[in-house]
C-alpha cells in the first residue's frame, strides 16, 4: 500500500506512478481511517512533501497512531523544492519509535510550492524539473530491490531542521490567510482543504481552526488566486500538471 499526503500534486503524482509501477493500492493518508495496516506481505510506502526541512505534522501523527503489520518493507519518498534537510530522518525516527526500520528513504526534487518565500519556477523550468523527477521515479523499483537506500544528507541538515522546523510545528496560523475581492465564492478552497477546516459563509471562505497543515492547497487551487498569505501575491501559483483532475478544478 502507498499512503500519501499532497497539497499541490507533486507527492500525489509520485504516489500514483509508484502505485502503477509496483502494483500497490494508493490511498491518501487523510482517507485512511483504520487504526492498523495489514500489508499482506507487500511493501508499504509513505509519500509526502518536505515542510521546513521536516515532514507534515499529520504524517508524524499518522505513523504514531497506526499499527503496521505483515509488511515486506517500509519505504519513504519525500518530495521537496530547494532542500529536503532532515525530513527522511524525521520520518525514519517516527517509525524507529515503533521498532520499525525504514529501509529505503528516497527524495525527489520537484517544483517548490512554498510561495510565502519563493516564486513558482517558470513553466520550462518546471518541465525540466518534472522530467528529472520522472527519471528518478523510473529508478525507484530498482532501488527498492536493493537491501537499503538512503539519500546523502548534508552535515548541517539536522541543525537547519532543528532551527527551522519549530517555526512550522508551532506556527501554521490560519489567521494569516487573507481573501481578496477577486473571490467569486466558488468554494473550490473548501473542497480542496483535506483537513476540512474551510467553510463557506456568506459566499466567502472562513477558517474554522486556528492552525492548519499549511499544505497551501487552498492558496494554489483558488481559480482567481484570491487567497493570499505572506508574499504569495507576487510569487505565482502551482499545481502539478500531471494531476489533471486538479487542473480542471475537481478533486
Ligand atoms: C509549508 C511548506 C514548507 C515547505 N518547506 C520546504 C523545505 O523546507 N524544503 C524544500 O525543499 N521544500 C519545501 N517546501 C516545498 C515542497 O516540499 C515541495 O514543493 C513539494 O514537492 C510539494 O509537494 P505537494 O505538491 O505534494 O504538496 C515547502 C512547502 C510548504 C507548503
Ligand atoms: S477558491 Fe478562491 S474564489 Fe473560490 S471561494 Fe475560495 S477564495 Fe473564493
Ligand atoms: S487551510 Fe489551506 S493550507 Fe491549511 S490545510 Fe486547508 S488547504 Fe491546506
Amino acid at each position: 500500500m502507498i499512503l500519501y499526503f499532497s497539497g499541490t500534486g507533486n507527492s500525489r503524482y509520485v504516489a500514483e506512478r509508484l502505485g502503477v509501477m509496483l502494483d500497490l493500492p494508493v490511498v491518501p493518508v487523510t482517507d485512511y481511517k483504520d487504526s492498523k495496516i495489514d500489508a499482506s506481505g507487500r511493501p508499504v510506502g509513505i509519500v509526502c512533501p518536505v515542510y521546513f526541512w521536516g515532514i507534515p505534522t499529520l504524517i508524524s501523527e499518522f505513523i504514531k497512531k497506526t499499527e503496521f503489520q505483515n509488511f515486506e518493507k517500509i519505504f519513504s519518498v519525500c518530495t521537496y523544492g530547494e532542500g529536503a534537510g532532515n525530513a527522511s530522518r524525521m520520518l525514519e525516527k517516527e517509525f524507529l519509535r515503533k521498532g520499525i526500520t525504514v529501509t529505503h528513504q528516497l527524495e525527489i526534487r520537484m517544483p517548490d510550492n512554498y510561495v510565502l518565500f519563493y516564486k513558482v519556477p517558470p513553466k520550462d523550468e518546471q518541465m525540466r524539473m518534472l522530467n528529472e523527477a520522472d527519471n528518478y521515479i523510473e529508478r525507484i523499483p530498482g532501488l527498492l530491490a536493493e537491501n537499503a537506500h538512503k539519500e546523502k544528507r548534508s552535515l548541517i541538515a539536522p541543525a537547519v531542521s532543528a532551527i527551522g522546523y519549530p517555526w512550522y510545528k508551532y506556527g501554521r496560523r490560519t489567521k494569516r490567510f487573507r481573501v481578496t475581492d477577486e473571490c467569486t465564492g466558488c468554494s473550490v478552497c473548501e473542497a480542496a482543504c483535506q483537513m476540512n477546516i474551510i467553510k463557506m459563509k456568506d459566499g466567502r471562505p472562513h477558517w474554522t481552526e486556528n492552525r492548519c497543515e499549511r499544505c497551501l492547497a487552498c492558496v494554489h487551487r483558488c481559480p482567481g488566486a484570491a487567497i493570499q498569505i505572506g508574499r504569495s501575491l507576487k510569487h505565482g501559483r502551482y499545481l502539478n500538471p500531471n494531476i489533471e483532475q486538479w487542473q480542471r478544478g475537481s478533486l
